[in-house]
């Protein structure tokens, strides 16, 4: 008996549920016989509290890809439910299912990239370990790409034959403008660019590698975006399935990653995404320093004390700003929140000093007042984002 064949004839809705599926598990302990033919497909399973889903996901696997020499990579970010342990369990008699565990990271699309440099198969498909991906069309997906027809099959739910399933008006909206608008940053031609279910040929992916900004949830994007030469692609449709066991992680500090990916990729190559976001909160910066430059004044109190309070006040909040949005990946917590704020604090004193210093300089080679400031200002902001990336926010 093969590993999961006492869930082939279990109602699909019934094999999704851990407990469900514990006691029925009979076969699981069998260990898988050796596939003689080389490995053909790796799938990378990312997943975050999913426990419930691995087992239910492993079993549909072996039922839709019985005729491909296939492994699972999952790759866990330390779930809290203990997702991880529930595929080592699996892991120890079926050796085709292997685990990356991270420990202290997040992020979808770095997680789809370590499990594709953990594999060593030649095509390597990507899909949610949540079973809203439908499994029963990766024969083709492998198949499109295996005989060399295509770079990448992507797995669409918008295309003729394709659905989101029961999606409610507003996911759907979303889900609708972020198409678009990825859409139209683009220039792809795709229609599902957000679809997080596709098939790749290593060697297509191996050439893009360098290039991915690896922000946030869309790979997929990334990948497309990232390829200097146009890869040949296939949609396949499918239904999204509804979630059955767990819950989704999309949410708005998701939604702002996606804008960050797109910016990147769009300008990413003129200024890095860090660079911009920095001088975007200095931006910011420069209103909270003038409004309490004119409160304190319309206090009734010195320029001088003015000056000194918008100064402080525009530091504070830039370095918090900054902790939040441009150094998200490097946040500080706990009492190095307060050591950094220090030394951001000395940081942008010497970038104060130096703004000075190269607009005098500058005042005296041109003349021109605003050209003189202006220098100053950037030479500043350029000194502080670099200072305090290696200092504040060193890795
Ligand atoms: N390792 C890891 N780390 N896995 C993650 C993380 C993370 O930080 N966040 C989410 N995942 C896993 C989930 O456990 C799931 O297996 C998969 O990634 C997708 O996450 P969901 O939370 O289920 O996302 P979704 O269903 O809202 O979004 C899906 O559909 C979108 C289309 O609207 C994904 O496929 C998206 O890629 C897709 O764009
Ligand atoms: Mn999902």
């Amino acid at each position: 008996m093969r590993p999961y064949d006492a869930l082939r004839d279990l109602p699909l809705g019934e094999n999704r549920g851990f407990a469900r599926v514990r006691e029925d598990r009979i076969s699981l302990s069998s260990a898988h016989a050796v596939d003689a033919r080389p490995l053909e497909l790796t799938v990378v399973i990312p997943t975050f509290n999913e426990a419930l889903n691995v087992e239910p996901l492993l079993a549909a696997l072996d039922i839709a890809l019985a005729d491909i020499h296939w492994e699972a990579v999952f790759v866990d970010d330390d779930s809290p439910d203990g997702t991880a342990d529930c595929v080592r369990a699996i892991g120890r008699t079926d050796t085709r299912v292997r685990i990356i565990h991270r420990v202290g990271r997040r992020g979808l699309s770095s997680a789809v990239v370590e499990g594709i440099l953990n594999s060593a198969a030649p095509v390597v498909a990507v899909i949610d370990g949540d079973m809203q991906h439908d499994e029963t069309v990766l024969p083709r997906m492998f198949e499109a790409v295996n005989s060399g027809n295509a770079d990448i099959a992507i797995g669409t739910r918008y295309d003729a034959g394709g659905s989101v399933g029961e999606w409610d008006d507003k996911r759907q909206r979303i889900s609708n403008i972020a198409n678009n608008l990825g859409r139209f940053l683009l220039h792809t031609p795709l229609s599902d660019p957000m679809s997080g279910f596709f098939v790749i040929r290593r060697e297509a992916f191996m050439k893009v590698l360098p290039d991915l900004s690896m922000i946030g949830f869309k790979i997929l994007i990334d990948i497309i975006a990232s390829s200097k030469e146009t890869l040949r692609v296939i949609e396949i449709p499918y239904q999204f399935r509804n979630r059955v066991a767990g819950e989704s992680k999309l949410d708005t500090m998701i939604v702002a990653e996606y804008v960050a990916l797109l910016v990147d990729k769009y300008a990413g190559h003129i200024l890095p995404l860090r660079l911009m976001l920095f001088l975007m909160v200095g931006g910011l910066g420069v209103f909270v320093h003038m409004s309490v430059l004119a409160g304190v004044l319309w206090a009734g109190m010195t320029f001088a004390a003015g000056e000194i309070a918008a100064v402080g006040a525009a530091m504070t909040f830039n370095f918090f700003l900054n902790n939040v949005f441009t150094y998200r990946d490097r946040q500080l917590h706990g009492w190095k929140v307060l050591t950094g704020l220090l030394s951001f604090y000395a940081v942008c004193g010497i970038g104060a000093v130096a703004n000075v210093g190269i607009g005098i300089w500058v005042n005296g080679q041109d003349g021109r007042w605003w050209v003189a400031g202006l220098a100053g200002v950037l030479i500043g902001a350029i000194w502080n984002y670099a200072a305090s990336s290696f200092v504040t926010w060193r890795r």
